[in-house]
């Protein structure tokens, strides 16, 4: 019989978001490469029955309820994370909230949230996380980050998202430089649409102010993406789990966009 190849096997790989969407499927492939899977996410039902899944899959799972916008719960999480581990190999930035509103419309207490989660959260872990790494001396971290397609184009509707997810690229290049001497590789993914439950309340929320029923909207998105298709989560996954091994080693400083054609830069 053929026997599959592991890229992650006995790394600590940690996950925000990963009670659901793309950061669960990320931590099930993690799993199914030999990793162990440190989950973190703001449903703790849904995360605890997400480790179960990956526990199922033979390797450790560990659990946390935080808010990834505050460092007070970030730092209690590794504290506990260190404990049980000691050294982090891979950081995965998944956690993400989305708006639909036009931008005159958008209080500036949606705008601060936004960014505070999509945006805040990768600064927070991503420092707390590289200086474990640091002082562990990891050999080849990776931290990897979702933005979005829209970081690149703008959406209608969807303004602090955009702006915040161009922030995340941004934030991206200069981890990638500052961290290259201690041998962690950053990079993030750009995804297009993805089939979540995000992408579906974006249809609800986004489809009336486009004078669209949800349905109307979803398939008016979709047929406008060359490969006429939404994502599903393990597309993205499967390219982020390169990124987080060691076949990625020299990839650094990039967010590349993951799209089906329709963002072709
Ligand atoms: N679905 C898409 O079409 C799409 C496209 C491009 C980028 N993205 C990005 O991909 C990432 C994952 O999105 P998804 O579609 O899987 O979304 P999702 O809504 O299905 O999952 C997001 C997860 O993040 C968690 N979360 C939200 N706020 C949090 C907080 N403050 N602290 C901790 N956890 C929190 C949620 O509880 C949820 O489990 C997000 O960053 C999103 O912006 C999504």
């Amino acid at each position: 019989m053929l026997s599959v190849e592991k890229w992650l096997e006995g790394k600590i790989c940690m996950v925000t978001g990963a009670a659901r969407g793309m950061g669960k499927a990320l931590a099930m492939k993690y799993a199914e490469h030999g990793a162990n899977v440190v989950l973190m996410d703001v449903n703790k039902e849904s995360v605890e029955a997400a480790a179960k899944e990956i526990e199922a899959l033979g390797v450790q799972a560990l659990p946390l309820k935080v808010d990834v916008t505050s460092s007070l719960e970030i730092n209690h999480a590794l504290d506990e994370v260190e404990s049980r581990f000691t050294a982090i190999d891979v950081l995965a930035n998944c956690a993400g909230i989305s708006t639909s509103s036009l931008i005159l419309d958008v209080e500036e207490e949606e705008w601060d949230r936004v960014f505070n989660v999509n945006l805040k959260s990768v600064y927070l872990l991503s420092r707390r996380v590289a200086k474990n790494m640091i002082n562990n001396n990891v050999k080849n971290g990776k931290i990897i980050t979702i933005s979005s397609q829209a970081s690149k184009i703008g959406e209608l509707g969807n303004g602090p998202y955009s702006a915040s997810k161009a922030g995340v690229n941004s934030l991206t290049q200069v981890l990638g430089l500052e961290l290259a001497e201690y041998g962690i590789a950053v990079n993030a993914v750009c995804p297009g649409y993805v089939n979540t439950e995000m992408i579906q309340q974006v249809f609800q929320k986004r489809g009336p102010i486009e004078g669209m029923t949800p349905k109307e909207y979803e398939e008016t998105l979709t047929s406008q993406v060359p490969m006429k298709r939404m994502a599903e989560p393990e597309e993205i996954a499967e390219f982020m789990l390169f990124l987080s091994s060691e076949k990625a080693n020299y990839i650094t400083g990039v967010s590349l966009t993951i799209a089906g054609g329709k963002t072709i830069i």
